[in-house]
């Protein structure tokens, strides 16, 4: 029978931020392919449970995995539990970031004017650093075997400007209002330079780069808030967390094999409007 081949059976993936709100989602969606999650993660209890829930409930192994993916020797480490526990590598999703809630009440905000060096290179190490570390080390893997994908996990905020007026607090002065930071904007727009990068790249060894750009997710911001961002799209929503699943899913398997350096946009029509 002829059609696209959307399984993932047996391919093992790395989700980088495995265990934070989308990393999940986007483990449960491999696994729920047939593929095989490994949920890698500074925070490696969290990781642990998620794979072993992860692995209970579609059958499939799992892992959780302490990385520091700001660390190459950390990144290195990664690497070598899979293929020791797994024996292949097969996907790489960079999915980690600091993603700072500026909507959610307390948040103590840094407005560019005041946004420290430190702050710009701990986002950066995270989000970008990160990303090129573990192209580097793991992409490297998958160039060699002559096979497999990268998929970098963007934001709407790396193809448009966060509109800072939708943050905005009653009560605060314009230079205390809290704003989207300045490397929210600078690694998103980034990582889809790393993607077309590597696609050309590694076009002629069998690696496939490409990026998916997601629009805001609903999780739990002031209903205020979330009226003002609805508004803003026009499917007259905010994302769900497993919005993005079908999209990771194509992008990893068969079915988009002639499919590299794309910015695939899963956002409700956000940024056209
Ligand atoms: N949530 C949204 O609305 C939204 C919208 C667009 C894009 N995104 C992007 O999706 C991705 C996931 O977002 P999320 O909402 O799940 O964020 P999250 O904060 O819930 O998860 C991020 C995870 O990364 C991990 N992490 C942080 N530093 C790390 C490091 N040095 N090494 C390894 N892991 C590290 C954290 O422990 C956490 O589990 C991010 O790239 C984010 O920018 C999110």
């Amino acid at each position: 029978m002829n059609g696209p081949d959307f399984s993932l059976t047996g391919r093992v993936a790395v989700i980088t931020g495995g265990a934070g709100l989308l990393g999940v989602r986007h483990a449960e969606a491999i696994a729920a392919s047939g593929g095989v999650p490994v949920l890698a993660d500074i925070r490696a209890d969290e990781a642990e449970t998620y794979a072993a829930s992860i692995a209970a409930a579609y059958g499939v192994p799992a892992a959780g995995v302490a990385c520091d993916i700001t660390r190459a020797e950390s990144v290195q480490a990664l690497l070598d539990s899979v293929l020791s526990r797994f024996g292949r590598v097969d996907v790489l999703v960079n999915n980690a970031a600091n993603n700072p809630k500026v909507e959610s009440p307390k948040q103590d905000f840094s407005r560019l004017e005041r946004f420290t060096i430190e702050q710009w290179n701990a986002d950066l190490a995270v989000g970008l650093t990160g990303a090129f570390l573990c192209a580097r080390i793991i992409g490297t893997a998958m160039a060699r075997q002559k096979r497999g994908v990268i998929i970098n996990i963007s934001s709407e905020y790396g193809v448009i400007a966060p509109d800072q007026r939708l943050y905005r607090k009653s009560g605060l002065a314009d230079d205390e209002q809290p704003v989207k930071p300045v490397t929210y904007t600078v690694v998103k727009a980034g990582l889809h330079g790393l993607t077309m990068y590597l696609a050309t790249y590694w076009a002629d060894h069998g690696v496939r780069v490409n990026t998916i750009t997601l629009g805001g997710v609903e999780s739990g911001q002031p209903a205020e808030f979330l009226e003002r961002a609805a508004a803003k799209i026009p499917m007259g929503r905010m994302a769900r967390p497993t919005d993005f699943q079908g999209a990771l899913v194509y992008l990893c398997s068969d079915a988009a094999a002639f499919v590299t350096g794309a910015n695939v946009v899963v956002d409700g029509g956000k940024t056209i409007w």
